[in-house]
């Protein structure tokens, strides 16, 4: 039989432990998050993921210690790990921030558009040497909007265009630690790293260097 200290080992040093607040409360958001963790992975497909996020009746109270905002760069804030088989972030865009055109290598991405107004540039991603983006279309994404991407549907870039800051949620399924950025003009293609401003609402320190 386990001691209680034993129980308390493990639940204090249990990867997930830093991301449990969700289950504490019955607050709309949490319920996502749990329901998210139930289905991901799981049986859910990307339709059933997608009503989930278009489902959510957004209330900043409930995810406002999700947002921070950067007079450099959009913020990155990490909600949950989903038991390692997603992660669930948002992500806080001043007027003008824009995320580089970059793949989601291997991952699911959906997004759902919580907060303001967003511009997406979907291109398709180059195979082999001396390939470059090919531009497909371009997207306007109003407050409630959700969107799906993989690899070999489209790459992509996003702009806040509105004068007002923006607030959109990521999932990623399985989740990655790196993403690929490319330059339309020149072709290159760099390795960056994915950045986290906060996980669990904590303040995380930045990498030095180019990252996503
Ligand atoms: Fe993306």
């Amino acid at each position: 039989m386990l001691s209680v200290f034993a129980l308390l080992r493990y639940y204090a040093t249990r990867p997930a432990a830093r991301f449990l607040a969700h289950d504490m409360d019955s607050s709309s958001f949490s319920l996502l998050v749990r329901k998210l963790r139930e289905t991901v992975g799981n049986r859910g497909d990307v339709e059933e993921i997608k009503s989930l996020l278009s489902d959510y009746k957004a209330v900043r109270s409930e995810y406002s210690k999700y947002i921070t905002w950067n007079d450099s760069k959009y913020t990155r804030n990490l909600i949950d790990q989903g038991n390692g088989l997603f992660n669930l972030m948002t992500m806080c865009w001043g007027p003008g921030q824009t995320a580089p055109i970059h793949s989601h290598p291997g991952a699911n991405c959906y997004v759902r558009m919580l907060e303001g107004k967003m511009e997406e540039q979907l291109y398709t991603k180059p195979i082999g040497p001396g390939a470059r983006v090919e531009l497909q279309r371009s997207r306007v994404l109003n407050t409630g909007d959700v969107i799906h991407l993989r690899d070999d549907i489209s790459i992509h870039s996003m702009t806040n265009v509105s004068s007002q800051g923006a607030v959109t949620l990521h999932l990623y399924s399985p989740p990655y630690t790196a993403s690929e950025i490319f330059n339309e003009d020149t072709g290159d293609v760099i390795r960056a790293p994915i950045m986290y401003t906060t996980k669990g609402a904590e303040l995380q320190p930045q990498p030095e260097g180019i990252t996503l």
